[in-house]
């Protein structure tokens, strides 16, 4: 038998980055959980200092590793939020804090290269448009808002790459990634000249690119000595989250589903064959095993379960909140929510809609309220379900993960919802596509495919109930019509507010 290999498996989160050490057989051995300052500077705005990333990343490591052999430690892979701007000057410090992947000031360059620039030739450029969260829209805002700072950009990075840069001293990015930048030709897996040109970005400003299982280099020295691995412990590229994510959830090659329940909703669909909805409400990006996917990405999901119960009902229980639900009201509820708290990205991009509750009266009760916005962030990972039907890939099952899996009430309300059977993984817990990753990385395994295949089951399934399911087919249609009547109105408040 060989020495026992110890790989550490990042996921870089919005609230908190968690960290796992596992070994080569995919047994957890310990985990972690950091938190770091989120800041909404202005309305619609959200950014974080990279600087507390990495601080918050070496605290982890030091912690998570404490009571292991740390010479074992072979590999370490990361996956973070997608496409935030970390610009870094030519001494790489960073030049302004990160604008984050759910802040939405760019809606005017978002217009400009969707209506300028057109869809169409984005989309023949990088297979996707511009949604305000992606990162070419920001690249655009600091160059006329902030030309000081545009003007400094030495290097542009993703979250999870400015990790890996202070890992490794390499500036990397991996194609998952990358593909939400709007800056990568997703066909070709290479940057796209002419977006680069759009943005006014050279070659030079970009992180060379890799697969997410490929090694881009070991610690640096004196990051070895601080945090105590091997010198030759290797980094992978890592992958974006949702990438990541459906790594540990087994769902890689043709056809699985995915769907997370974190801070944003997504609903990812993974293929080995490159494709594109014609009308690019889905994601077309790249896939951390080799292939692609399609994806759709709710803003907020599980954050707004944490917004009804922290700041409007002030309290952090939420299991109390939602044993008042009543499993005879599920398919019942006479109040409807719309989850737009931060604008939305799929299916219908529009960063001015809102957070809205239709439908209360004065029997409406609190545990009304809580199971609306539970089901209207099952309601709106829905209307991507349904773009993804459209095209014609058939899904009768997904796996779920994400902090919103936990609850039982929650994946009952979404199979019913979607009508498929839901499947909780045995491992969930982020971080450990990315060690899955760092394993293939090492040589542990030969794809991520294989990796996936031995390390990754299914715990549980959750089926859905047919009389709840048919209840929610009529509430669904009802729901749709909600955001139709509110968007002028969503755009009269926010321009009132300016
Ligand atoms: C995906 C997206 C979010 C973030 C959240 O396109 O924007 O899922 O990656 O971390």
């Amino acid at each position: 038998m060989g020495a026992i290999s110890l790989y550490i498996g990042i996921d870089l989160g919005t609230s908190a980055v968690k960290l796992l050490l596992t070994n080569e057989s995919g047994e957890i051995l310990n985990s972690v959980t950091k938190e770091y300052p989120l800041s909404f500077p202005r309305p619609g705005w959200s950014e974080q200092d990279p600087r507390d990333w990495w601080k918050a990343v070496q605290h982890g490591i030091l912690e998570l590793t404490e009571n292991f052999n740390k010479d074992q430690v072979r590999g370490i892979g990361c996956g973070g939020q997608m496409h935030g701007l970390v610009a870094l000057d030519e001494d790489d410090r960073v030049i302004r804090p990160a604008i984050l992947w759910n802040d939405g000031r760019t809606a005017e360059e978002t217009e400009w290269l969707n209506t300028v620039i057109g869809k169409e030739k984005l989309s023949e450029l990088t297979a996707n448009i511009a949604f305000a969260g992606f990162t070419a829209p920001k690249l655009l805002w600091m160059k006329k808002h902030e030309p000081e700072n545009f003007a400094r950009i030495k290097k542009i990075m993703l979250p999870k790459d400015y990790i890996n840069y202070r890992l490794t001293g390499v500036h990397s990015c991996d194609y998952s990634d990358a593909s939400g930048m709007l800056l990568l030709d997703v066909a070709h897996r290479c940057w796209s000249k002419e977006m680069l040109d759009i943005c006014g970005i050279s070659d030079e400003q970009m992180p060379k690119l890799f697969e997410s299982y490929e090694v881009t280099g070991t610690l640096r020295g004196f990051v070895s000595g601080s945090l105590g691995l091997p010198r030759d412990c290797r980094v992978v590229a890592g992958a974006g989250d949702n990438a990541a994510a459906a790594v540990g959830t087994g769902v890689v090659g043709e056809g699985g589903c995915n769907i997370s329940l974190g801070t944003s909703g997504t609903i990812f669909i993974s293929s080995k064959k490159f494709g594109v909805d014609p009308n690019n409400a889905l994601h077309a990006f790249a896939h951390a095993d080799g292939g692609w996917h399609l994806m759709g990405c709710m803003l907020s999901a599980a954050s707004c379960n944490k917004w009804i119960c922290k700041d409007i009902l002030h309290t952090g229980d939420y299991a109390a909140e939602q044993a008042a639900v009543k499993e005879e009201n599920l398919g019942r509820n006479r109040v409807f929510f719309l989850p737009y708290l931060m604008g939305e990205r799929s299916p219908i991009n529009d960063i001015d809609a809102r957070g809205t509750f239709v439908g209360m009266s004065m029997d409406t009760g609190r545990s009304d309220m809580v199971q609306a916005v539970l089901e209207g962030v099952a309601f709106a990972i829905r209307d991507s379900f349904e773009i993804a039907k459209s095209l014609g890939i058939p899904i009768v099952s997904s796996r779920l993960c994400g902090g919103g899996a936990k609850s039982p009430l929650w994946r009952k309300i979404l199979a019913d919802i979607l009508n498929i059977r839901l499947e909780i993984p045995q491992t969930e817990e982020g971080g450990y596509g990315a060690a899955m990753l760092a394993m293939v990385g090492c040589g542990e395994y030969k794809s991520v495919e294989e990796c996936a295949g031995v390390l990754t089951s299914v715990s549980e399934t959750i089926e859905p109930d047919p009389a709840a399911a048919a209840r929610y087919e009529t509430q669904y249609l009802k729901f749709k019509k909600i955001y139709p009547a509110m968007k002028t109105l969503f755009k009269e408040i926010k321009e009132e507010a300016l």
